[in-house]
């Protein structure tokens, strides 16, 4: 199967790698050509753990190759995936949808033969039908079906996730490209990955309703952390006591500093909006964005009143930058709104980050960046520990204290054990834990 990948970003660059490691032949495009020129000298633009192997095998075999000229690689693929961004939409929150439109206009030019057209980017209800609407105006003598096909993968665990999925979403009403679908997949059938096809439109809303169900499910034990915090009970035995409960699991029970990332915050938005505009609101979902916004920036405010109700003139340390562990990406990272709170508040701010202080870089001026958690920590007034790399998991304490100008920590992930760090001396601060 000849498949062209248009986009190569964590979806695009992620999908077309495991699909050439599946055995097709996978052209990933994209229109910056500084990445494509990385891609071909060998170099992967972003951090995802074994990505940069299963690149190089592949490309190695002959399966793999990158370009900026998308007509070539659409005018010899059998199906063509549109894996480009989806961002919030400048003032209104809809999803932003002019890549995928460029991209479906784009491919309206190229397309040689019956092509499947397959959206892998997160995409409101109806774009399918938009971007079928698109292709046809443009090449009314084209032979095409659209295909939604969301993907599932998160950052830091994109291959396995790929290469395993708890299951595979396919929208669509053509048989034909649903033969042509079950054919890319094929592989996975060994691995028992169920498939499910559904219609275009309940594929593009299951996307959406999944993002939902998982932020809304953060934000509820975000919420039950801070009643926690006021009632003297520990978050950590609640969601263990409610996670046990088959009809509930113990994933996403993690309370923080709120979700971030590249999917979560403009996915809830763009549901948000699309269920207004149907005049179908869902307030349950309004709430728990608007809940999460306000969460990131008061996790600064939990930071300052531990070092007494002000941190002006002082020095903060912090602990991680990327919105989780295992990824360079900082889009909506939490630590943003947190260092942003606290320069507000008159803090100088030092941080360190195993992957994503390249990104941050340009989105946090004002920080100095450091070496490593300790010299990061090096006469600092407090700790923030923002994300959990594993790195951060097991600091040598007596180090980190004498590193300290004060022994204050704010745990934002609930990594250490309060009891541990109390007996080490540090005025220590938590999630939703005594
Ligand atoms: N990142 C994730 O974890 C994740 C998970 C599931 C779904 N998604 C969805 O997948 C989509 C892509 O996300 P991402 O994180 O990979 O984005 P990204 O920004 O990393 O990558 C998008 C890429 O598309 C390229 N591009 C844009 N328009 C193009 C065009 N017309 N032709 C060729 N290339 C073009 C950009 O240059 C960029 O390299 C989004 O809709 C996102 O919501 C992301």
């Amino acid at each position: 199967m000849h498949v062209a990948m248009i986009g190569a970003g964590y979806v695009g660059l992620v999908s077309g790698a495991c699909f050439a490691d599946f055995g097709h032949e996978v052209c990933c495009v994209d229109k910056d050509p500084a990445k494509i020129d990385a891609l071909n000298r060998g170099e992967i633009p972003i951090f995802e753990p074994g990505l940069a192997e299963l690149v190089a095998k592949n490309v190695r075999e002959g399966r793999l190759t990158f370009t900026t000229d998308l007509t070539q690689a659409v005018r010899s693929a059998e199906s063509v995936f549109i894996a480009v961004g989806t961002p919030s939409r400048r003032g209104d929150g809809h999803a932003d949808l002019s890549y995928v439109y460029q991209a479906a206009r784009d491919i309206a030019a190229a397309i040689d033969g019956y092509t499947v057209i397959v959206t892998k980017s997160t995409v409101p209800v109806g774009t399918g039908d938009e971007v079928e609407r698109i292709i046809r105006e443009a090449r009314p003598d084209a032979d095409f079906a659209v295909v939604s096909n969301p993907e599932f993968l998160r950052e830091g665990a994109a291959i396995a996730d790929f290469k395993r999925p708890d299951r595979i979403v396919i929208g669509t009403d053509d048989e034909r490209a649903l033969s042509v679908m079950n054919d890319i997949y094929r592989p996975l059938y060994l691995n028992q990955s169920p498939v499910l096809a559904m219609t275009r439109r309940t594929a593009e809303l299951t996307k959406y309703a999944a993002n939902a169900f998982l932020a809304t499910k953060i934000t509820f034990i975000n919420e039950i952390a801070d009643l926690c915090e006021h009632v003297g009970a520990n978050v950590q035995d609640v969601a263990r006591g409610i996670g046990l409960d088959n009809r509930i699991g113990s994933k996403f029970l993690h309370a923080g500093p709120g979700y971030g990332g590249s999917c979560f915050p403009k996915d809830t938005l763009a549901l948000i909006k699309t269920a207004q505009d149907h005049e179908a609101p869902i307030r349950l979902v309004e709430t728990v964005a608007a809940v999460n916004s306000q969460r990131k920036r008061a996790m600064g405010r939990k930071v300052i009143a531990a070092c007494g109700g002000s941190v002006r003139g002082k020095t903060i340390a912090v602990l991680g930058l990327t919105f989780k562990p295992n990824t360079d990406d900082m889009r909506d990272a939490p630590s943003i709104d947190v260092i942003t709170a606290l320069q507000d508040a008159g803090a100088r701010v030092k941080a360190y980050d195993p992957e994503g202080m390249e990104a941050a870089r340009s989105m946090l001026t004002d920080v100095h960046y450091t070496k490593d958690a300790y010299d990061c920590a090096n006469d600092a007034d407090a700790l923030v520990l923002v994300t959990e790399w594993d790195t951060f998991r097991a600091l040598d304490l007596r180090r980190l204290k004498a590193a300290l100008a004060e022994p204050v920590v704010v745990d934002l992930r609930n990594v250490y054990r309060p009891d541990e760090m109390r007996r080490h001396g540090f005025t220590y601060v938590s999630i939703g834990r005594p």
